[in-house]
């Protein structure tokens, strides 16, 4: 089994694609709209502290679990633990996992939805208060997003069945730099837009009046959605790395890969707004914002250039769509190598288990928003039930279990010596790495947990 596992052929190719994991719907829609509503620049620096003493740490550990173990993430925590109670955390893990895939797709499919109306000039005249009904209009009818969510996770199948190398790493090289030029096209035609400075300032210009204890939850908990952590997606990933790759440099260079796309998604997005006059705490988030706000803003930003708004549109959620594939993919990963691991199934086999255990529920969060939202669970959706169970209680608890692991039961010999590449390396940073994990990480992590929990609101 083992010398039959695959590895990435390059570095840049492991950092590809774990950084092809970290870029994602959250850089793009969740980014730039906390950082508007938390003081722009002033965000942005407790964001950057937040993943220099909570992200890095754990990442590099992600990294470390399964590159040393090279297995997939329940194996990984299985054989570090002895078969120990400790296993629990690669398994909830690969739940998570699971669990997100199944609505993330659903979104995935829809940015196709809306690459697909935007190349076939959808949008054309079409006036600003019709987005909403159009929006409203396909994501409850029981068909039209079933069908992209099928393709969607069809292509996402594909990728994974053609294995690690040729096609996952292959992928990530072709799609990464595909998706920093687009990026980088939208920033340079939305700065230069009339107005665009408005929307500059608004991100670039630190507001710390507007920092509150919750700007620094928002931006623990965005950090480590951004970031692919607390589930063992990067661990995954590690697990085919090689003995040379360089664990914190490459958690390093993703870190900052993942924030740079996320704050070129906001020079995106508000010199646009502010260029067609938009109030930007008026535009939504998350789903709002992209599929009824952005379509308008588009269209407005360029009138009487169709192509530069067909363009603009098509491009843009193009780049979403390739984002959202890419983190799909890392989670499909992480849930095959499970099956093909544990159960001794072929790939292509695996593949199909977890596609289709994804497509069932996956098509249930879809008809959450038509036919199925009767359905309630906690008094969401069942779409927004699978979001929140495992962003807000999955995630923070896995994460916090990563860390303590890592900082406390791990042997710290055994610590050194991966992250060191067995001695080639210096590694002056260990003990702040290790305090970092043994007590920020965990009490970080407990504070967001409970806030989110309501814990705070109800003493109050
Ligand atoms: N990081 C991705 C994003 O920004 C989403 C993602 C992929 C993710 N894998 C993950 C989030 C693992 C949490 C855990 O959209």
């Amino acid at each position: 089994m083992e010398d039959k596992r695959e590895n990435f052929g390059s570095k840049i190719g492991a950092i590809l694609a774990a950084a092809g994991s970290a870029v994602g719907l959250g850089n793009i829609w969740r980014f730039p709209i906390v950082t508007g509503q938390n003081g722009g620049a002033a965000f942005i620096i407790i964001y950057i502290v937040c993943i220099l003493l909570l992200g890095l740490p754990i990442m590099i550990s992600e990294f470390l679990i399964g590159r040393h173990t090279h297995a997939n993430t329940a194996g990984a925590y299985r054989i570090l633990s002895n078969d120990g109670v400790w296993k629990w955390v690669g398994r909830l893990g690969v739940f998570t996992g699971w669990l997100i895939l199944c609505y993330y797709g659903v979104v995935g499919g829809w940015t196709l939805h809306y690459s697909f109306l935007s190349a076939t000039s959808a949008f054309n005249g079409v006036e600003a208060s019709e987005f909403g009904d159009i929006f409203e209009s396909f994501s409850s009818n029981p068909w039209m997003p079933t069908l992209w969510l099928v393709l969607f996770i069809s292509i996402t199948h594909i990728v994974i069945t053609r294995g690690v190398q040729s096609g996952i790493e292959k992928f990530s090289k072709v799609m990464m730099p595909v998706l920093f030029i687009i990026t980088a096209i939208l920033v340079v035609c939305s700065v230069s837009l009339p107005g665009a400075s408005a929307g500059i300032e608004y991100l670039l210009v630190p507001d710390w009046s507007k920092v509150t204890s919750g700007t620094v939850l928002s931006a623990m908990g965005q950090a480590f959605f951004s970031l692919s952590l607390g589930m063992g997606c990067l661990c995954t990933y590690a697990s085919y790395f090689d003995g040379g790759t360089k664990l914190a440099k490459t958690a390093v260079n993703v870190s900052i890969i993942d924030t740079i796309v996320a704050v070129m998604a906001g020079f995106i997005i508000f010199p646009s707004v502010f260029n067609i006059g938009m109030n930007p705490n008026e535009v939504g988030a998350g789903a709002s914002l992209i599929f009824i706000s952005l379509p308008n803003v588009f269209q407005q930003a360029f009138t009487g250039l169709p192509f530069l708004s067909w363009i603009f549109s098509l491009l843009f959620y193009f780049l979403l769509f390739i984002a959202a594939l890419t983190s799909a993919i890392s989670l499909h990963e992480v849930a095959t190598a499970f099956v093909v691991e544990e159960y001794h199934t072929p790939r292509r086999k695996a593949a199909v288990v977890v596609t289709s255990v994804c497509l069932v529920l996956g098509v249930l969060c879809s008809l959450s928003f038509g036919p199925l939202s009767g359905i309630q669970i906690f008094g969401r959706n069942i779409f927004s039930a699978f979001d929140d169970f495992s962003g807000m209680i999955l995630l923070p608890i896995g994460g916090m279990l990563i860390s303590i692991f890592s900082g406390w039961i791990l042997d710290k010999q055994l610590y050194k010596e991966e992250l060191s590449n067995q001695g080639d390396l210096k590694t002056p940073y260990f003990r702040m790495l290790v305090f970092a994990l043994r007590y920020i990480a965990p009490v970080a992590i407990g504070i967001v947990f409970l806030d989110m929990m309501g814990l705070f609101e109800f003493l109050k």
